[in-house]
């Protein structure tokens, strides 16, 4: 595991922005796992600004979302699907977003993992952390060896997307994600973090046992994870000094 810490969310976004822009330099048809939530924003927003400018081509890349809401419609504000229109601009090969209404989200998100593999798997997987230790939306008690499936959202999740739906009640109460297994066979792993808030977990996904109750930690065996962290992020780490 490799941590890369930098000053703060600007260079977080900047630096994101270079890793996932190499990454589809060295393989035009990359396929990329990406992330919503507040977190990447700034990075997408890095990588439009390289598209207009000539500096970068993500048009042969493929991507997948990482998770998705259940029960709800692509057009609803604060969906995955809404979240890609509104931030990710940029022309892509292909994009692929579960589908926030499918009628069985259980099979729907595991015939969307069946897709990523058939893709080839991903080059490249990003993922935020939330604030109880969740990728994706493996939330905690998520096991290692666990799968693409729906799942309940906790409180926590749900309050962090209560601005997106315009209020908590809200926000479905079920979300479909990518399982801890998939996300691990990605070819490489970033895993983004800024801001203090986001200090404690990132200590515990780090530095703490590896387990189930902070999913992020399972992935820590991974040959090629990268932690992504500004120093208010990083502020309670060992490393961090
Ligand atoms: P955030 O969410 O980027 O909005 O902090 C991260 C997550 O919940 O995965």
């Amino acid at each position: 595991m490799s941590i890369e810490i930098v000053a703060d969310a600007p260079a977080v976004a900047t630096r994101a922005a270079d890793i996932i822009c190499a990454s589809v330099r060295a393989n035009p048809r990359a396929v990329l796992g990406l992330p919503t939530g507040g977190t990447p924003i700034a990075a997408y927003t890095e990588i439009a600004r390289r598209v207009a400018a000539g500096d970068a081509d993500l048009s042969r890349a493929t991507v997948f979302a990482v998770d998705e809401f259940a029960s709800a419609t692509a057009a609803t504000p604060g969906t995955n699907a809404d979240f890609f229109r509104r931030f990710v601009t940029f022309p892509l090969g292909a994009l692929h977003c579960p589908d926030p209404a499918a009628a069985d989200p259980d099979a729907h998100i595991r015939a969307f993992a069946a897709q990523l593999r058939a893709a080839g798997g991903c080059d490249l997987c990003v993922l935020g952390i939330g604030e109880n230790g969740h990728v994706a939306f493996n939330e905690p008690g998520s096991a290692r060896d666990s799968r693409a499936r729906a799942v309940a959202l906790t409180e926590t999740s749900r309050q962090a997307h209560a601005a997106n739906f315009g209020a908590i009640d809200r926000v479905p109460a079920r979300g479909m994600t990518l399982g801890i297994a998939d996300l691990a066979e990605s070819r490489s792993l970033l895993v983004l973090a800024h801001g203090a808030h986001k200090a404690a977990i990132v200590r515990a996904a780090i530095d703490g046992p590896a387990t189930p109750e902070v999913p992020a930690s399972l992935l820590r065996d991974h040959p090629h994870l990268t932690w992504l962290l500004d120093r208010a992020a990083a502020a309670d780490l060992a490393v961090s000094g």
